[in-house]
Order: C-alpha cells, then structure tokens, then sequence
C-alpha cells in the first residue's frame, strides 16, 4: 500500500522557498509513497505542480463554516481554486489557539460537503493516565458529523510532546495509540488511515514506519531541510 507523507511547512518560508523546494520535489520519482505539500495559504498561488500525479498540495486549515462575514477566514472553494485536495483539521497548534473538538467536527464536515479529504490531527498532551481519554474524544468528536460510514476517515497521531521536541515518540506508544484510534472510530462505524507526526526525522522514521500499524507520517520541521527531507523520501521509496 502507498505511504502518505504530508509535509506540514507551518508558518515558514518565503514564495523563493516554495518555488524551489516544489520544483525540487516534483522531480522526485515517487513509486510507493504520496506526498502531500502544506504550505502556507498566501504561497498557494505559486505553486504548481508538475508531471507529477504522487504529489498533492494541501492547506494547514480551513474555515469551519460558509459565511461571508467570516473575517480572516478561507472556504472550500477559495482553496479548490489552487487545487488543493486535502486540509490539516485541529493541529495542537490551532487547537492551542482555541480550536474545539465540536468546530474540528464542523471544519470536517465542510471538508467532505466540498471534496476535500481533511487529515484530523489527534494526540495527547502527556503520558498520564487519563491521557488517552482526551484521544477517544477527539476522535469520536472529530466523526460526529460523517454520515457515509464507507469514508475511511485519515487521521494523524501527533503527541504533544513529541510536536517540534526533537523527541520521537517511542514506537510501543505510537502502537497503542494507533489501535486506540482504530477501535474508538470503528464504534462508531469507520474504518481509518492513520499517520504518525512528532519529531519525524531522515533517520527515525525508517523504525517507526517498520514497527508501527500506520499508513504514513506527518512531518514539519524536516519538510524544511529539503536534502534530508528528500533523503526520507527516496529511502521510503527504496524500503
Ligand atoms: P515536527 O512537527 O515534525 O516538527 O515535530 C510535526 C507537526 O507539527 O505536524
């Protein structure tokens, strides 16, 4: 099965960044993995992809509602202009900024009304013991409002402490995790895709693609060295 690798650039770059690193990346023979490139919504414009049907743009949001007087916010349709095919929902960065998991549901919702595929972050703030209780919520949260229980929901497993540290989540963890979100979505009638994100490296992500049950990963801070990003890539291809 394919790997998905999306890569979140977050708030960095510059319109020169993106141009090169998109034409950089759309050289790349991708044989077993799509890629899907996040970049902020003011670059979308000078991005184009090309000759290449293994790489998919895709926005870091999206507004929940459509309504006109939704100031500083972009709809479906501005972002179908650009081609943009999937969507992050609900990063702890957002939901750090006051996202909750019932305008999560509503951003899905909008997503899937307009044909854009939203990959639903999830993942707990630290490793306590009531710590998976929050990831059952947000799961079952994020699904309240798909009605065809044939969509495989995506979403990406990202804890906290893993976002940005430089400390990858141990693989047992990201495991447990995984099967908690599989067996709290299919209660509720979906089967999934599930990626992992967190500190994502060229040299790590070889063990945590091998040793866990996901579909792929979701990497920011590597997206932006782009020779060692592509190392990930052509290793993920050769694997
Ligand atoms: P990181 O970010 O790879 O820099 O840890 C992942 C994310 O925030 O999605």
């Amino acid at each position: 099965m394919d790997k998905l690798v999306v890569a979140n650039f977050k708030m960095n770059g510059s319109k020169d960044f993106y141009k090169a690193t998109i034409k950089t990346l759309c050289k790349e023979k991708l044989l077993d993995t799509k890629l899907i490139l996040c970049p902020p919504f003011v670059y979308l414009p000078y991005i184009k992809i090309r000759k290449n049907d293994a790489i998919s743009l895709g926005s870091q949001n999206i507004a929940s509602q459509i309504d006109g007087k939704s100031t500083g916010e972009t709809s479906p349709e501005m972002l179908k202009a650009f081609d943009v095919k999937y969507t992050i929902i609900g990063h702890s960065e957002r939901r750090a900024l006051g996202e909750t998991d019932d305008l999560i549901a509503n951003k899905v919702k909008l997503c899937l009304d307009n044909n854009i595929i939203p990959i639903i972050c999830v993942g707990e703030e630290k490793k306590t013991k009531t710590s998976f209780d929050m990831i059952i919520r947000q799961v079952k949260t994020a699904l309240l409002y798909i009605k065809d229980k044939d969509y495989v929901p995506l979403f990406a497993y990202e804890p906290l402490f893993s976002i940005g540290s430089g400390k990858v989540c141990d693989n047992d963890h990201i495991n447990k995790a995984v099967n908690l979100i599989e067996r709290t979505a299919l209660e509720s009638g979906f089967k999934t895709k599930i990626l992992y994100g967190g500190s994502v490296n060229e040299t790590n992500y070889k063990s945590i693609l091998k040793e866990c049950n996901i579909s792929g990963l979701l990497i920011g801070g590597l997206s932006l060295k782009v020779d060692k990003f592509r190392e990930l890539l052509k290793g993920i291809n050769n694997g």
